[in-house]
Order: C-alpha cells, then sequence, then structure tokens
C-alpha cells in the first residue's frame, strides 16, 4: 500500500514536471517568434527561461536516479533451509527489514531459486553452516556470477559443525557468524560506551583498566548485600563438548570446603526455571548469586552466547568458560576465567571474594562507564539491519573477497 501511493506520487509529480516543461517550450517558442519586435528585452527574458527549462529538467533526471536507487533490491536466496538460525529471522521477502525500521529495507528474502529466473542473478546466495558443511558437490550451485557473493552464516560453533575437508576452500565470499572476523558478525551481545556508542566486542578493545574506572554507589553496594549463594548455572545440554558438566562437578567438591556450592537450574540439575518465568529466574540471579558461569558447550574462537550477557545484566559476576579470548568482549578484572584458573583457584577465590564485599563491589564499575545490550534491542546494533546496509554499500560490494582456505579459518585447531 505505502510504496503504491509512493508511486502514484511521484507519477504526479512527474507528471507535473513534464507538464510544466511542456508549457515552456510552447512559451519559449512563441517568445521567439515575438523576438524581432523587442531584440534586446527579449533576449534577456529568453535567457532566464531557459535558465528555468534547464533547472526543470535537472530536477526531474535526479528524480530518475532517486527512484531508481529505491528500486534497486537486493536478492538473498536461501539455499539451505529458510527456517536455521541466524537466516530464519530474516523472514520473507522485505518484512523483517521493514519491521526493524532498518535504513535500509530493500533486501528481498526467499527460499524461490527460480524467482529472478536464474540463482546466478541473485546478489547473496546464503548457506546455514550446519547444513552446508554437510552438502556434497551435486548439491551446490554449479553456476556462479562473479558478481554475487556466496555468504556462509553460523551461530552454532565450529567445534560442533567442522567442515574436516577443503571442499569449501575458495568458495565463499562473505561470513556471517559470531566470530569477530572478517566480514559480517552474527553477536550474542553489543557493548556501548557512556555515550551510548557502539564500541564491541571486537578484536581490539581499548578498555579502561579498573583501577580508573568509577567506584560504585554505596546504593549499590547496598543492593548486593541482599546475595547469599555462591554460584548459579543454567543448562539444558547435560553433555556437552567442552566437558563443563564435568568441570562443574568438580568445583562443586571444590567449594563443599568453604560451604558453598553450584547451584544447577535446568535440564542438568535438580532446580528448575521454566522459560516462561524468565523474568523471574533474571530476578533470583540478580538478587541472590554472587557468580552466574557463563559456560560454553563448545570451544571455538570468539564463541561467546547469551549466557555471558545474562551475567553481566543481572548483577552476577561471570564465570566464563570458553575457547574465546575474551579481552575481546569484557575489560580484565570484571569476570573470572575458569580454565585459565583451574577448579582449585577457582573456589578459593570465589571464596575470598565472597568474604570481601568491596573485593566484590570493584568487579561492577564498569556499570559506569560500559553497557551490554542484546544486540538485536536496537536498529544500530541490529545485524539482519546491518547485512542489507552491507549490501546497499556498493564500494564494498565491489572489492572482490573470497574465503580461501575456509578449514584453516573455521575448524578449530586440532579438531578433525
Ligand atoms: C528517466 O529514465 C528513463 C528510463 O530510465 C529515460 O528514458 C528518461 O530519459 C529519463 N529522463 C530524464 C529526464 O533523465
Ligand atoms: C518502527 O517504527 C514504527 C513507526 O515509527 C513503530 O510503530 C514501531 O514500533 C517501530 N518498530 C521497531 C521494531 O522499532
Ligand atoms: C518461484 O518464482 C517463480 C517466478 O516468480 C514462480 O513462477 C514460482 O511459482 C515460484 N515458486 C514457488 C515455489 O513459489
Ligand atoms: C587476546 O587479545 C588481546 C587483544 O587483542 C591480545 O593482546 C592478547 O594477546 C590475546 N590473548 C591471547 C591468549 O591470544
Ligand atoms: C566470490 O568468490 C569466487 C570464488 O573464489 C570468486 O571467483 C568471485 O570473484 C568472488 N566474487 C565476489 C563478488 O567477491
Amino acid at each position: 500500500m505505502k510504496t503504491n501511493k509512493m508511486r502514484s506520487n511521484f507519477s504526479m509529480k512527474t507528471f507535473f514536471y513534464i507538464f510544466t516543461i511542456f508549457m515552456l517550450i510552447l512559451l519559449y517558442v512563441s517568445l521567439n517568434d515575438l523576438k524581432s519586435t523587442n531584440e534586446e528585452l527579449m533576449d534577456q527574458k529568453m535567457q532566464s527561461l531557459e535558465f528555468v527549462m534547464e533547472k526543470m529538467l535537472s530536477k526531474l533526471e535526479e528524480d530518475n536516479f532517486s527512484r531508481k536507487k529505491q528500486a534497486e533490491m537486493k536478492y538473498i536466496l536461501q539455499w539451505t533451509s529458510p527456517s536455521t538460525m541466524p537466516f530464519v529471522y530474516m523472514g520473507k521477502g522485505q518484512q523483517h527489514f521493514i519491521e526493524k525500521n532498518c535504513t535500509f529495507t530493500n533486501c528481498y528474502v526467499t527460499n524461490n531459486r527460480t524467482l529472478l529466473r536464474d540463482y546466478k542473478n541473485f546478489d547473496v546466495i546464503a548457506f546455514h553452516g550446519p547444513e552446508v558443511i554437510r552438502l556434497g558437490k551435486s548439491s551446490l550451485p554449479s553456476r556462479r556470477s562473479h558478481r554475487q557473493k556466496y555468504v556462509f552464516g553460523s551461530m552454532e560453533s565450529s567445534d560442533y559443525y567442522p567442515v574436516c575437508s577443503n571442499k569449501l576452500n575458495d568458495f565463499f565470499n562473505w561470513t556471517w557468524t559470531y566470530r569477530l572476523e572478517p566480514y559480517a558478525k552474527w553477536g550474542y551481545l553489543t557493548v556501548r560506551d557512556s555515550e551510548d556508542r557502539i564500541i564491541g566486542p571486537k578484536n581490539e578493545m581499548h578498555w579502561m583498566k579498573l583501577a580508573e574506572m568509577e567506584d560504585v554507589s554505596d546504593e549499590f553496594k547496598n543492593k548486593l548485600k541482599s546475595k547469599n549463594k555462591a554460584a548459579a548455572w543454567f543448562v539444558s545440554n547435560c553433555n556437552s563438548r567442552s566437558g563443563r558438566e564435568k568441570f562443574v562437578k568438580k568445583l562443586q567438591d571444590e567449594l563443599h570446603q568453604y560451604n558453598l556450592g553450584v547451584d544447577v537450574y535446568g535440564n542438568c540439575g535438580p532446580l528448575k526455571c521454566s522459560r516462561n518465568s524468565e523474568n523471574a529466574c533474571d530476578m533470583a540471579v540478580e538478587k541472590d548469586y554472587y557468580f552466574y558461569l557463563a559456560f560454553e558447550n563448545s570451544f571455538a574462537e570468539d564463541y561467546v552466547t547469551e549466557k555471558l550477557l545474562r551475567a553481566l545484566r543481572h548483577d552476577a559476576v561471570p564465570i566464563v568458560y570458553g575457547a574465546a579470548n575474551y579481552t575481546r568482549f569484557m575489560p580484565d578484572g570484571i569476570y573470572l576465567n575458569a580454565r585459565e584458573l583451574g577448579v582449585e583457584n577457582l573456589a578459593r577465590k570465589m571464596n575470598d571474594i565472597i568474604s570481601n564485599p568491596d573485593q566484590y563491589a570493584d568487579f561492577f564499575r564498569w556499570k559506569n562507564h560500559y553497557s551490554y545490550h542484546d544486540s538485536l534491542d536496537s536498529v544500530d546494533s541490529d545485524y539482519y539491519c546491518g547485512f542489507c546496509a552491507m549490501l546497499n554499500d556498493e564500494e564494498y560490494v565491489k572489492v572482490p573477497s573470497v574465503i580461501k582456505d575456509f578449514r584453516k579459518w573455521w575448524d578449530p585447531p586440532g579438531r578433525c
């Protein structure tokens, strides 16, 4: 409806311009006939008339151009199943981009390979990581245009879905994953500075040192006093590749001597917190727990999930367990790293920190300078909007790009 209206507005405008120009031409011709009578005066009038006509023409050309720009849809073909992350949220057609109020909404998503007759006509062909690594050559496109971008998209960790062969080397032009580089990012969280500018996560972060950060308020310190349990762990997959469940078991044994423990919620523990009472669980984390286990199910570079966000947003100090370089995500001194510390040191440290409220409060100094967000919560960090914007960056799209050694880039070292 809206586009129809815009279109009819446009034709009205065009009609108006053409009509006016036509009238001006008529005037010009008739004035030319009169020219002989008053040479000088007429010359002046003719000149100003020509000037007006020129202006009108250039305006019309401009309109033509902007219409062409608007109509220039970017077509994205989902080669693999459209119901998989991250592509499922793209919806169909322009739906997601319009609903999210993206700056660019001229991206069109489909899984209809014949929509543009030949699939070589799509701007992007998108492949879902966990599926495409299993496809044989005959299931991949056999022809490609040198202008299109083949995109590898995955939110699933490479440790669960390694490619373990060279078949996808020299195949993808862009990646769209949780990895922070080289191309588009699909992240679980966004870091902003105190002026609300997006600053990370990224490979090179320039964090303030903990000592330079402002102390937390007395009010906040008071709020922390409600905490009376050591750590919470929310988990649904009880047999992970990272072996986090074994680590937690040992941690519980170790904490026992300090009269501390880990409360395990979900499929793998005695405590329940259903999905529809997520808010209540968040509140419990905030009120009761000193620490929150942000333990990943697998070890892969940059693989950091929403668990970290939950801890940071609900005032529990995250204990991380993963293969990411966490300095890309958080300043030092605001979290504990389980793999680096090992079970014994971690348990001791947790006990020390719990017994020292001032030290514990320092873990929250970051809140005076940074904030953590779900990336989908705003337009400027929404990576679907970002993806469409990327397709509209003509200079960037023009640069030929390819992941030459995909296997080396994707597979964790020593995985296959
Ligand atoms: C507008 O675009 C049409 C088709 O692209 C072209 O034929 C026409 O000459 C253009 N008009 C102007 C004023 O540029
Ligand atoms: C998009 O904009 C419309 C109108 O301004 C508004 O009603 C809607 O809530 C916005 N949607 C989002 C996801 O921000
Ligand atoms: C795909 O698009 C073509 C061209 O518009 C159309 O004829 C065909 O019916 C579509 N196929 C499906 C499954 O929608
Ligand atoms: C983590 O990243 C920082 C910043 O890029 C770098 O200085 C540091 O060496 C990295 N650590 C590891 C273990 O790679
Ligand atoms: C995409 O990668 C292919 C394979 O390496 C390459 O031939 C093509 O030029 C690249 N296209 C773009 C647009 O980057």
